[in-house]
Parts: C-alpha cells; sequence; structure tokens
C-alpha cells in the first residue's frame, strides 16, 4: 500500500522538480548565445571575404589566385575587378561563385585570425560594422543579403555553414534579444 501511495505522489514530485529547475535556469550566457553564431561566422565562406589585404579562397582559406588584391573600393584593383570574373550569380558550372554586388569586406571588418569575442565586439562596434547601431541593424544584414545568402548556396561542391540560414536567423534573434551578449560577458538577471 505504501508503495503505491508513494507512486501516485510521483508526478507530483516530478512536476514540483521541473518547476523548480526552470525558475533556477540562469539566462543564456555570451558563450551559449554566440557560439552557434561564431560558428557560422567562422567558416570558410564568410571569413574567405572578411580577411585584410586579399580575398582567400577554398576551405583551407588559401591567397586568391591571379593576385587578386582588395582594391580601393574593395572590389579589385583598377586593371582586375572583382566583377570581370564574378557575376551577379554562380556560373553555370558553379566553379566561378557569384553574387549581386560581390567585393571584400571593409578592412573593419576583417575578420581573418579574430578570436570568437573579438568578432563579436567588432559585428556590434559602429566605429567597425559600417555604423550600425542597434541589434536590429546588426543582424538584418545577415538575415537578408544576398553575399551572405550565398554561403547556402555557393556552387561546384563548396561546403556549406554548419546551420541551415533559417536556423542562423532563429540563433541572431536570440542573440539580439538578449542584447548581443559576447562571450564572457557578465549574464544579466533573467527578466520576469
Ligand atoms: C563575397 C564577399 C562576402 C561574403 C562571401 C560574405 N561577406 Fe559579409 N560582407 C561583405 C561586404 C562587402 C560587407 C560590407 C557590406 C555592408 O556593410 O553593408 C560585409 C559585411 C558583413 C557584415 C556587417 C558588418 C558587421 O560587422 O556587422 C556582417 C555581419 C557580415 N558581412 C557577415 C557575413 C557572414 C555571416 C557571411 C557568411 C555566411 C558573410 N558575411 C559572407 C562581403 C562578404
Ligand atoms: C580572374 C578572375 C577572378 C577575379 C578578377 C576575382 N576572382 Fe574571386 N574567384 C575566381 C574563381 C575562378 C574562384 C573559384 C576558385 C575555386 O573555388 O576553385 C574565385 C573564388 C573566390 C572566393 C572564394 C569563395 C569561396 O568561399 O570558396 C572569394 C571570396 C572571391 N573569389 C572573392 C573575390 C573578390 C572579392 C574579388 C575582387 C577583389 C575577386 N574574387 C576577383 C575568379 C576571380
Amino acid at each position: 500500500m505504501k508503495y503505491l501511495n508513494l507512486l501516485g505522489a510521483l508526478p507530483a514530485l516530478l512536476l514540483g522538480c521541473a518547476a523548480a529547475l526552470a525558475q533556477q535556469s540562469p539566462a543564456p550566457t555570451g558563450q551559449q548565445l554566440f557560439e552557434p553564431i561564431a560558428s557560422v561566422v567562422m567558416g570558410p565562406r564568410c571569413l574567405n571575404c572578411h580577411q585584410v589585404q586579399a580575398p582567400h579562397q577554398k576551405d583551407i582559406g588559401i591567397e586568391h589566385a591571379q593576385m587578386v588584391m582588395r582594391g580601393q573600393h574593395d572590389s579589385g584593383v583598377a586593371t582586375l575587378q572583382c566583377a570581370a570574373c564574378h557575376q551577379a550569380g554562380n556560373s553555370a558550372d558553379g566553379k566561378v561563385p557569384g553574387a549581386p554586388h560581390w567585393k571584400m569586406a571593409p578592412v573593419s571588418m576583417a575578420w581573418q585570425s579574430l578570436s570568437k569575442v573579438l568578432i563579436c565586439q567588432s559585428m556590434k562596434d559602429p566605429s567597425k560594422n559600417g555604423n550600425r547601431k542597434t541589434m536590429d541593424e546588426v543582424i538584418e544584414h545577415m538575415k537578408t543579403d544576398p553575399l551572405v545568402l550565398w554561403a547556402w548556396n555557393p556552387g561546384a561542391g563548396r561546403t556549406t555553414p554548419v546551420m541551415s540560414h533559417e536556423e542562423f536567423v532563429q540563433k541572431l534573434q536570440a542573440w539580439a534579444a538578449a542584447g548581443g551578449p559576447c562571450p564572457g560577458d557578465p549574464v544579466k538577471p533573467a527578466a520576469k
């Protein structure tokens, strides 16, 4: 009999535990929120354009062939513009990648060899990120820009980011909703 009573009480007990756990579960940290974003941003499709001097190629990020250089406006030197080869879409065989306005990211957005924390901070820094001031502005580009979207349709068997673009946007929104904390930032108490 005693045994049966105990069993009867079990669901209530479990529910109680779950509620207690939910109450205590701390707000996600910058580390937890930014990690999935970093795993996309630090992939070769993104980093190959977010370089200092010249774009990179392939998954291992070797320097671009044909001595392609950034040039004054991030779109190549006068004699060798990106647009000479890169069109508004991938070439038919996919070998030459393409998307509208194909060019390198500005120097201030060169993430090559930056740590996760530094990438996170510079993404939010208006002096580096193209004067984007709010978290909504910071993530908008990654939600809609054709150069970003290209990474999910890169052609010629190139690897794609580690999660779908839809999932990436969800991670960006969760990060922005928490105010865009970076790894190591103090955790704000969860809003009640
Ligand atoms: C073909 C080159 C190219 C590729 C590929 C590319 N970018 Fe960019 N990126 C740019 C250019 C050019 C800009 C500047 C445009 C602007 O500021 O509006 C930029 C700007 C950005 C910015 C805004 C700057 C900031 O610090 O907030 C973010 C964020 C960004 N890119 C993320 C990505 C991500 C994520 C990927 C990969 C999924 C990616 N980019 C792939 C060229 C590229
Ligand atoms: C002479 C033609 C040519 C010019 C000019 C050129 N590219 Fe490329 N680019 C290519 C070809 C071809 C590939 C594909 C290489 C491969 O994957 O084997 C490529 C690949 C790339 C990639 C690698 C994409 C990836 O992640 O795999 C980036 C980034 C890139 N180019 C950026 C640029 C930028 C920015 C410019 C101008 C500053 C430029 N390219 C100028 C022909 C060119």
